[in-house]
């Protein structure tokens, strides 16, 4: 069951604006991701909802003009480290409870048949600002959630290409082989 939703999870980047989510999966999506396990169990994650088109428009604002096809969600949402009780900041260690926060967050949408793609590429300092967050308030990623629409840049990579490949300074599309991962274990 896990495994499927696993597989089945991919980043999407486009929307059909005319189909909006709800509040009752919004709810859902995070119950998932606060679920997530945490270093000393902190739970240092909070979550900036960006529903209105005017909410949306500031996040935009900040965002890198590659994700300008993030404007089309249905709604944006902003995880935030709270670093108030996040573990090791000095460290960044808190960027593994962000990560896994994100991950059950990505698998509940997919679960919910919805699409999204987390997005880091973004001016940090600039979106506080626009949010008027806190200084202890770190925005990591945000989310573009929706229904998916046909024409999304970069679709279906990973069922495309067998191997990860190369396009630019990135690697994209494929999955790698489980051999050139494990290390110390034959
Ligand atoms: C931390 C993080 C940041 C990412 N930032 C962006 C981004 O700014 N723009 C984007 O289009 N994709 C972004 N991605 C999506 C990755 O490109 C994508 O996960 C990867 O190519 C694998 O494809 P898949 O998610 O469909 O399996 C990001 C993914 C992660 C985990």
């Amino acid at each position: 069951m896990v495994l499927d939703v696993i597989k089945k999870r991919a980043s999407v980047r486009a929307y059909d604006k005319s189909k909006k989510v709800s509040k009752e999966q919004i709810k859902e999506i995070l119950k998932a991701a606060s679920l997530a396990p945490s270093a000393r169990n902190t739970q240092p994650w909070k979550f900036y909802i960006a529903e209105s088109e005017g909410e949306k428009s500031k996040i935009m604002r900040a965002m890198s003009e590659h994700n300008a096809w993030a404007s089309e969600a249905s709604i944006l949402i902003v995880i935030l480290a709270d670093l108030r009780n996040a573990y090791r900041v000095d460290e960044k260690k808190y960027y593994v409870d962000i990560g896994l926060c994100l991950e059950n967050l990505l698998l509940e949408i997919t679960n919910q048949r919805l699409a999204a793609c987390p997005c880091a590429a973004f001016d940090r300092e600039k979106l506080s600002k626009l949010l008027d967050l806190p200084a202890y308030l770190e925005p990591v990623v945000v989310v573009p959630i929706g229904y998916e629409a046909k024409g999304s840049v970069l679709a279906g990579l990973r069922e495309k290409y067998g191997k990860v490949i190369e396009r630019s300074e990135h690697k994209i599309g494929g999955t790698k082989d489980l051999k050139e991962l494990i290390v110390g274990w034959r």
